[in-house]
């Protein structure tokens, strides 16, 4: 019997339908060709839904989400929504779920214009660990005589032994599985934060015992963000904390090339992971099929592979590089020579070409 995954999607707002339509579309391609059936569950979380209802994640919502065996999201953010309101819809996914990991591969892929001068495929090609749920997005701290000149605000970045080892051993392990440099780097700022970055390496190299075919690394975040623009060619896998990851796969995501064709996957080893696109709502580009689709393509191609489809992860990607090396003009919205949902159409068949 084919097997059926149980697939929550949250279009969210702006592009984000746009895009999960074109990422759906492939889904529903590589599904026949790669042989397995899945049902779909969509749901309207985003700014749209806030300002019909005010209501931004129920409780019950969290439960059913739970339930399936992987998320496919758009993007959440809506421009007559206040900044910090709507956007907790994906950290509050992240934490209600213990979406421990932001796993955020970092490949230049043929076709595609990288920023740095000089480098090729052949010199990007990496992958953050990013731990998703300590750190200074623990939102632990407080405000004292606010809106005083004497006014204190205290942000505390939470790090517990059990949090960054699980991340660590994670990192140990899809390092040696991805099989390539088998080199991972802890990337951590040791010279200054003397307690966090201190746990960070303690159990970097405790953990690093059972993984004796690994070779180990480590690199300061302000240096690393140096390398990755030099050398990017250094690096396999990093593993670091919430907040220098955020700012990392930001910098991985430009030099691949752009928001256009970054994902990155929330994953819970053992809960629901869930999949996007890095590229957010662009509210300007909203309805005019133009946005680049082939992030939430990618996003897709990672839940295939995380639900045990690495067949179907390979077509994918494949048809993407076709798409990028024999058409796209360009990754940037409204300037890529087609549209959005062009776009779709095409990875569609080269998918087809592939397996016929
Ligand atoms: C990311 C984003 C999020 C983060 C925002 C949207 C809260 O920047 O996924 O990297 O800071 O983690
Ligand atoms: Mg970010």
């Amino acid at each position: 019997m084919k097997k059926t995954y149980r697939i929550g999607v949250i279009p969210g707002d702006g592009t984000g339908p746009e895009v999960v339509a074109e990422g759906l579309k492939v889904l529903q391609a590589v599904s026949q060709h790669a042989g397995f059936q899945y049902d779909l569950h969509t749901y309207d979380f985003g700014g749209e839904r806030y300002l019909r209802t005010g209501e931004i994640l129920p409780d019950s919502a969290i439960e059913e989400l739970r339930g399936m065996d992987a998320l496919y999201l758009g993007a959440i953010g809506h421009p007559k929504v206040k900044p910090g309101i709507v956007d907790k819809i994906v950290l509050m996914l992240r934490f209600s779920l213990d979406q421990y990991i932001n796993l955020r591969p970092c490949k230049l892929l043929p076709g595609v214009d990288s920023p740095l001068k000089h480098k090729g495929p052949e010199d990007i090609d990496f992958v953050i660990v990013r731990e998703n749920t300590e750190g200074l997005y623990a939102g632990a701290g407080g405000v004292l005589r606010k809106d005083t000149p004497d006014e204190v605000a205290i942000q505390e970045s939470i790090n517990t032994r059990k949090g960054v080892e699980r991340c660590i051993r994670f990192a140990f392990e899809y390092c040696r599985k991805r099989n390539r440099a088998k080199k991972l780097t802890l990337c951590a700022k040791t010279n200054v934060l003397m307690y966090a970055s201190d746990l960070w390496e303690r159990t970097f190299y405790a953990v690093a015992k059972e993984y004796p075919d690994i070779t180990l690394d480590y690199v300061h975040v302000d240096a690393a963000c140096m390398w990755l623009v030099k050398n990017p060619e250094q690096f396999d896998v990093i593993v670091t904390e919430n907040l220098f990851g955020d700012i990392l796969t930001d910098l991985a995501a430009i030099i691949q090339g752009g928001l256009g064709i970054a994902a990155g996957a929330n994953i819970n080893p053992r809960g629901t992971s869930m999949f996007e696109p890095m590229g957010g709502s662009a509210p300007k580009y909203t309805g005019m099929n133009v946005i680049n689709p082939l992030a939430a393509i990618l996003a897709c191609k990672m839940m295939l592979e995380h639900l045990g489809e690495p067949e179907a992860g390979r077509l994918i990607e494949r048809a993407v590089v076709e798409v990028l090396t024999r058409h796209l003009k360009s990754l940037e919205a409204g300037r890529m020579g087609y549209t959005t949902s062009e776009v779709g159409d095409l990875v569609v068949r080269y998918l087809a070409k592939q397996s016929a």
